[in-house]
């Protein structure tokens, strides 16, 4: 009787597994190496296995990862449910059940009543685009033509009094002709960032780097800042869009209603059209940010929480919030007590659940302090 037995591995899956199988004993919070078993690996066919490979290399190659995958092609969720069902769950469903809030009347969310001092309100949704392959399988060509057709299409937002602004762009150059009339210096580049309004330098994010999302920097990078500068769209950073709205003090419903109006005109524009799955909502590179792709962060200072021997994220994580310092995702936390709160779930609720955490968190956090 002639039994279909899975290929054996090659050397080079050899050592990818041998990586797995010690980070999984040492690195237990890295979902990658949690889930991306040996049998289940060998479970795939040679085309698979490569597939595979490339969507878990950055967890492999970074142990400290927290997810440790990215989604290549929005077909990896299915074709690798196996893998990727389990780890979604586990990142947005069953640990995080408890931990989140939705039976908070919209009305009584009130931050200022709170007695946090909160110091600004971002709201921000992860979008791709049909059309344009995920960020993690572009090259640079198609990078460009991704920035092309948004910097088009945001005219929109640019001839709208409502919104106005300009698109500030890294690109080098889009070829001989015609130049990048978007295109800023180091300096104006650094401004932005210190401003809180661009994203960093993708090629120095380890994470991203393994996994493909930043290659051929800084081409098709760019952002629209709107003139008040309290809505933004980056454009070619780990997801083709994130589409924000930033405003300081404690405005949290004023922030999200401004980025529905906003995802509103954006996706009136012809053309304009999200990949989105039955099973996991809008389709994110990463997989922290399906479903919603809403992360809603409040900056708060809490010097009670951020004393030294105090594990600050894992009390966040008690209430469903993930804790970042001021200066972005991978940012650490000063002893000053400020830092960035926002919920950790994304997927299976909707909008108004995450804010009702955000707040619900931040009550219970509030009562600590
Ligand atoms: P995301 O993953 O949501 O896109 P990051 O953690 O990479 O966000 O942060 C992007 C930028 O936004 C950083 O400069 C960060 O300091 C800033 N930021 C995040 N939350 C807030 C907030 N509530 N108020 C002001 N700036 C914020
Ligand atoms: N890949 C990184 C990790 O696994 C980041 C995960 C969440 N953050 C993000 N920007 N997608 O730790």
């Amino acid at each position: 009787m002639d039994i279909a037995r899975p290929l054996q591995p090659t050397a080079d899956e050899e050592r990818f597994l041998a990586k797995l199988a010690q980070l999984r004993v040492s690195h237990p919070d890295n979902l990658c190496a949690r889930y991306l078993t040996r049998d289940l690996f060998t479970s795939f066919g040679a085309a698979e296995r490569e597939r595979l490979h490339d969507c878990c290399r950055s967890g492999a190659e970074n142990p400290e990862s927290t997810v440790g995958c990215y989604i290549l092609r929005p077909e990896d969720l299915h074709d690798f449910d196996a893998f990727f069902g389990p780890l979604i769950r586990q990142h947005h469903g069953t640990l995080a059940a408890e931990q989140c809030i939705t039976d908070q009347n919209a009305d009584d969310m009130d931050l200022a009543a709170l007695g946090l001092p909160v110091m600004s309100t971002r709201v921000r949704v992860a979008r791709n685009l049909k059309g344009f392959r995920l960020p993690a399988s572009m090259d640079r060509g198609e990078r460009i033509r991704l920035e092309q057709s948004m910097v088009q299409a945001l005219r929109v937002l640019i001839d709208d009094p409502l919104y106005g602004g300009r698109v500030y762009s890294l690109t080098p150059e889009f070829g001989p002709d015609p130049a990048n009339p978007n295109l800023i210096d180091d300096r104006q580049y650094q401004a932005l960032v210190d401003a809180h309004i661009m994203f960093r330098n993708m090629d120095q994010d380890r994470f991203m780097k393994s996994g493909g999302l930043a290659a051929d920097w800084p081409y098709g990078r760019a952002c629209y800042v709107s003139a008040d500068r309290s809505v933004i769209v980056w454009i070619g950073e780990e997801d083709h869009l994130r589409i924000i709205s930033m405003r300081t003090g404690a405005e949290l419903f004023e922030a999200y209603d401004r980025l529905r109006q906003t995802l509103t005109a954006i996706e009136a524009i012809p053309g304009i059209d999200f990949v989105h799955d039955g099973a996991y909502g809008y389709v994110a590179s990463c997989p922290s940010n399906l479903g919603t792709g809403l992360r809603a962060s409040v900056r708060v200072t809490m010097p009670s929480l951020t004393k030294p021997g105090v594990d600050t994220k894992a009390i966040c994580r008690r209430f469903g919030l993930s804790a970042r310092g001021v200066g972005g995702e991978d940012a650490p936390i000063g002893a000053d007590g400020r830092m960035d709160l926002s919920p950790i779930r994304r997927l299976f609720l909707t909008d108004r659940d995450i804010l009702a955490t955000l707040f619900g968190g931040l009550g219970r956090l509030a009562a600590l302090a």
